[in-house]
């Protein structure tokens, strides 16, 4: 089965074609227009100027996609081709809402024009969904076995939850406040780093000092699979302003916040920020799986694409000798991508007629 999928939640205009067969789903197109070197200037995405470049980027998206998936010559019309899609699926939530009107309502007219079934997929879901996506038929397919456990870690959204089979999902927790990339995003701008910092953070944290700060580890040891990053913000924070009015002891209060922090200090606040976030996030997946006693953990969300973070799973799933495979979408399908989407749609197909779905920006797990 074809299928065309399309996303775009946040500042990612991505289209894709993927062809399902069996327990996988293969890649046969992936594009992506991202507004971000504008979100980076401003140190976080502006909606209505993330809304206002989906515009302009998803016919041309669209059609780049098409070409690419059906291999089609410069002359030839590039739109005859949708009569190789077999179903559309579409991001309806959560996000932001003229980024999400702008995948739903195209969507939704190429289901009526081209008389094609429709699948709203929530984005979260989508992340999920990553894991089962090989970019070619040469991959091996990955053996994901069910009950499993799928941490999603987005800049958004937080989330652990247990899975018996496709499309049957229970929350057992999400974030009280932050999430795991937005902590990673706004401690990277206290830093002095640009929009998304997560994969700064990684870079840096690679020539960091483990020793020198120890953050908090939020809700690690309580009885809960919630999580809580907003507490590990404000130590970074403190301890951010105490080094500063270290560097200028003779300043008043308030007028140090102009000094700059020496490279090595930011490589080990950078260090020291990461350790705690995956200490949190793996220590609490691991003791959820070892609860549920499941066969796989999927990883996935832009967070996951942090090698680090997998490779801390890696260690301490062998270390506490947890019968659980570890799995992670490929680097460049773990942020934003509209395959995801489609491979949610193959698994968890129901249409829906076109006119019935709207854009919805709080959308949570049903
Ligand atoms: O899933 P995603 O593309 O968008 C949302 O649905 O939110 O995730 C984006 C988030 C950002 O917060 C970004 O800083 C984080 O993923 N991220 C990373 C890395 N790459 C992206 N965080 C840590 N390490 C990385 N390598
Ligand atoms: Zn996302």
């Amino acid at each position: 089965m074809t299928i065309l999928g399309i996303e775009t939640s946040c500042d990612e205009t991505a289209v894709a074609i993927v062809e399902g067969e069996n327990n996988h789903v293969e890649l046969k197109a992936n594009i992506l227009a991202t507004s971000l070197a504008l979100h980076a200037k401003t140190g976080g995405i502006i909606p209505e100027q993330a809304a206002r470049e989906q515009i302009k980027y998803i016919l041309p998206a669209l059609k780049q996609t098409l070409k690419k998936a059906f291999d089609t010559p410069d002359t030839s019309d590039t739109f005859d081709t949708f009569k190789n899609i077999d179903a559309i699926a579409v991001t309806y939530g959560p996000g932001l809402i003229g980024s999400l009107l702008v995948g739903v309502e195209t969507a939704k007219t190429l289901a009526f024009a081209l008389n094609k079934p429709i699948i709203p997929v929530n984005h979260m879901i989508g992340h999920i969904y990553a894991n089962w996506l090989i970019a070619n038929s040469q991959q091996p397919i990955a053996n994901i076995q069910f009950p499993l456990l799928a941490l999603v870690v987005s800049g958004g959204h937080t989330d652990l939850l247990l899975m018996k089979k496709h499309g049957d999902f229970k929350l057992l927790g999400g974030t009280r406040d932050d999430a795991a990339g937005e902590a990673f995003d706004k401690i990277g701008r206290m830093l002095g780093l640009a929009y998304p910092a997560g994969p700064e953070i990684e870079g840096l944290a690679k020539k960091g000092n483990p020793k020198r700060f120890r953050f908090p580890r939020p809700l690690l040891h309580e009885d809960t699979y919630e999580f809580s990053f907003s507490g590990l913000k404000t130590a970074v924070l403190r301890q951010i302003q105490q080094l500063k009015k270290f560097l200028s002891p003779s300043r008043r209060e308030g007028q140090s916040e102009d000094e700059k922090l020496d490279n090595q200090t930011i490589a080990d606040l950078a260090r020291s920020t990461q350790d705690a976030i995956i200490d949190v996030l793996v220590k609490k997946t691991l003791r959820a799986a070892k609860e549920y006693n499941v066969k796989s953990i999927l990883l996935s969300g832009g967070v996951s694409a942090n090698q680090t973070l997998r490779k801390a799973f890696e260690l301490e799933a062998r270390s506490s000798k947890l019968d659980a495979k570890i799995f992670a979408p490929a680097k460049n399908l773990c942020t934003d991508n509209g395959a995801m989407i489609a491979s949610a749609a193959y698994f968890n197909f129901n249409p829906v007629p076109w006119k019935d779905i709207t854009a919805d920006p709080e959308l949570y797990f049903e």
